[in-house]
Formats: C-alpha cells, sequence, structure tokens
C-alpha cells in the first residue's frame, strides 16, 4: 500500500458541529494510523461563529485554507443566535459561498438504510430493507440560477424564472455519476421531465451518448421525475446511482433522506472538477442538542468515509469506516436519535465505538 499525506480544513461551524466534527477527525486519525497515512488538521470558521468574530461568515482565511487543502469536513452552520431578520448577514451565507468559490457543482447524497435500523423508516421494512441509493444532484445550474424576472404590475404582473442546462454541465455530472457507478453496483439512472421541458430533452439526449461512447458497461435507463417520486416510496432498493437536475434533485434528496427514519445517520459530500471537495452531514446545527454530548456522530463519520473515498482515492480506508459504523450497530449501540427509547450513548461514546471497530 501507498502512503498518503493529505491536508484536511476542519470547519466545525456551529452548534453540534463542533462536536461531531471533533468525531470525524478522530476517525480520520485512526484510519491514518491504521493504513499508514499522514493527515494534517488545520480548523477554520464558518457561520455563525465567524460573524461572531470577524463580521463575515466566510473569512478570507478560511477560503485560503480551502483552496490549499485536498479536502474539506464540515459540521453545520446556523442558529437562532444569528436569526435575527435585520442581520447584515447569516450563517447559511458562508456556505453557499464556499460552494461557489470551490466550483462544487455535484452533490452527493448517499441514502443507505442500515438494516440493523430498519425498524425506523416510515416504510415497512420489507420495502424499505436493503435501501442504497447515491444521488447525484447538478448543484450549480437549471432554473435556480437561470434568468429570472418580473413584468407588468397589479393583476397584470406575471413572474418567470428559466431552466438552463448546457452540453458541458450535463456532461461533467453524468461522468462522475457514471463513474460512482462503476464503484459500486455499476447501474445509473437519470431522472427527468423530458416529456415536457426542452432543457429535459438535452439532458437526456447528452446522457445517453456519454453512457453509450464512455461507459457502455454501465447499466443505463431513464425516469421521469414525477414517477420517480413514486419509485421512491414503493420500491426504493431498486436503484443504485441516481442523477439529476437541480430543482429535481433538491426535492428528491429530500423526500429520500425521510426513508431511514433518521437524520442523524445521513452524510453528503459536494464535488467539483479537480479542486478540494466538501464533505459534511446532511443535518444542520440541531440548536436544540447543542453542547449535551448526545449528538449522532455517525453522519459525520460517514461524511469522513467519503471524503477518503472521493478525494482522496483510499476505497479500502473509506469501506473499513463504513464496515465498523456496520457493526457497532449490529453490537447494538445506538445515540438517543436513533434509540427509539433503549438504552443510548453519547457522542464521544460512539465514536469510540467505531474507532475501536475500524480494521
Ligand atoms: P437540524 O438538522 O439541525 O435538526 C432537526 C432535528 O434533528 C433536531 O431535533 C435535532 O436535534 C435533530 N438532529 C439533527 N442532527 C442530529 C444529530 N447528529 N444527532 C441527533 N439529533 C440530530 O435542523 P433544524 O432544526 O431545522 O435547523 C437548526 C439549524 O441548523 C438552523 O439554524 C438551520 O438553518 C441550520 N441548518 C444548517 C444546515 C447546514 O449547515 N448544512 C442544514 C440544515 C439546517
Ligand atoms: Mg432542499
Amino acid at each position: 500500500d501507498i502512503s498518503l499525506n493529505a491536508s484536511i480544513v476542519l470547519l466545525p461551524g456551529d452548534g453540534i458541529g463542533p462536536e461531531i466534527t471533533e468525531q470525524g477527525r478522530r476517525v480520520l486519525q485512526k484510519v491514518a494510523e491504521l493504513f499508514g497515512h499522514a493527515f494534517t488538521f488545520e480548523s477554520q470558521m464558518i457561520g455563525g461563529i465567524a460573524i461572531d468574530e470577524t463580521g463575515d461568515p466566510l473569512p478570507q482565511e478560511t477560503v485560503n485554507a480551502c483552496r490549499s487543502s485536498d479536502a474539506i469536513l464540515l459540521g453545520a452552520v446556523g442558529g437562532p443566535k444569528w436569526d435575527d431578520p435585520s442581520a447584515k448577514t447569516r450563517p447559511e451565507v458562508g456556505l453557499l459561498k464556499i460552494r461557489k468559490e470551490l466550483g462544487l457543482f455535484a452533490n452527493l447524497r448517499p441514502i443507505k438504510m442500515f438494516d440493523q435500523l430498519a425498524d425506523a423508516s416510515p416504510l415497512r421494512p420489507e420495502i424499505i430493507k436493503g435501501t442504497d441509493i447515491l444521488f447525484l444532484r447538478e448543484l450549480t445550474g437549471g432554473i435556480y440560477f437561470g434568468p429570472s424576472g418580473r413584468e407588468g404590475s397589479g393583476d397584470e404582473e406575471s413572474a418567470s424564472q428559466a431552466m438552463v442546462y448546457s452540453v458541458p454541465e450535463v456532461e461533467r455530472i453524468v461522468r462522475l455519476a457514471a463513474k460512482a457507478a462503476q464503484g459500486r453496483n455499476n447501474r445509473l439512472t437519470s431522472v427527468d421531465k423530458a416529456n415536457v421541458l426542452e432543457p429535459s430533452r438535452l439532458w437526456r439526449q447528452v446522457a445517453a451518448r456519454v453512457m453509450e461512447q464512455e461507459f457502455p458497461d454501465v447499466q443505463y435507463d431513464v425516469v421521469l421525475v414525477d414517477a420517480m417520486a413514486m419509485h421512491l416510496i414503493n420500491r426504493p432498493a431498486d436503484f443504485d446511482v441516481v442523477v439529476t437536475g437541480n430543482m429535481f434533485g433538491d426535492i428528491l434528496t429530500d423526500e429520500a433522506s425521510m426513508l431511514p427514519g433518521s437524520l442523524g445517520m445521513l452524510p453528503s459530500a459536494s464535488l467539483g472538477s479537480g479542486g478540494p471537495g466538501l464533505y459534511e452531514p446532511i443535518h444542520g446545527s440541531a440548536p436544540d442538542i447543542a453542547g449535551k454530548g448526545i449528538a449522532n456522530p455517525l453522519a459525520t463519520i460517514l461524511a469522513a468515509a467519503m471524503l477518503l473515498r472521493h478525494s482522496l482515492g483510499l476505497e479500502a480506508e473509506a469501506a473499513s469506516i463504513e464496515k465498523a459504523v456496520e457493526q457497532v450497530l449490529s453490537d447494538g449501540l445506538r445515540t438517543a436519535d436513533i434509540a427509539r427509547g433503549g438504552d443510548s450513548i453519547g457522542t464521544v461514546a460512539m465514536a469510540d465505538a467505531v474507532i475501536n471497530s475500524i480494521k
């Protein structure tokens, strides 16, 4: 095995952010020791804490550190303290800006149902069992960034916003999705609304060409977005990798995030071309439990595994973390959010258990 040097920026942020990010760092450190790598960690400010200290939710020093890093592990930003509507800026602005600064055009969200927690899902266990989907949502194009405007006034007023996709925008995310599929079960589903929308017809055409020319080995199909919304509820276990545009991805990934029954288990990644990727749990800063030592660190720990896989190319190391998480769940260990009223352990104890299970 080749040993690797990597510099990782930590952006703990607000609320439970610092508690969970620290557990992610400890897990990465353990992996480095076991597999003979050298990771250096540097903490930087983002969000509410950065507003308090500097007036800016994304100080330039943070941007510079992120740019020269190999990967970034983020906790969460925001909280009631910064919700004042008259405030000049908000913690979330830091997050939007860092994604933009780094050109992160793809959002990856694995939705994995751990069989050990199948009874937490709002779906029946026999339907949810085996669900393991990787969503790739296009993040910097589509209707959210299309030209918009208003015309007329009063009863005559109208508003519009256009969905725009270009060939290179579709190519790069479909390539990323197809490569991800090759590292999994070799199946890719593209979701669009090509029966109605012109940009979806372009998307479908470009995706089909990329798949045929560059990934003939990957099993590929297309599904309309309204049908996909239904399939996620009645046969979620049938999908492997799913790629879609910005708005469809926003809605479908939020729908899918409810399937496993706990936000505390779900990681995500945002990737660009070449530069560092940004890894984080999908949940927020959970101000209601901040500082209590009871937050579930597993989403952040699973985000750390994604960091190893997608930014550092360390597949065996990533898998070792995921196996360790499966192991502690099989051992019956639960934080309060997934305990369903049974015995629970705290943030650090859960991370300790994972660290001790990494082989
Ligand atoms: P949230 O995800 O922070 O919390 C929702 C519920 O889930 C709360 O009851 C919380 O205690 C629980 N929860 C979340 N993560 C948990 C974990 N790891 N372990 C155990 N329980 C957990 O969403 P909410 O309450 O809507 O937002 C709180 C703050 O977080 C707001 O300021 C919001 O803007 C911000 N936020 C930040 C995000 C980010 O940084 N990416 C994403 C979503 C919200
Ligand atoms: Mg959303």
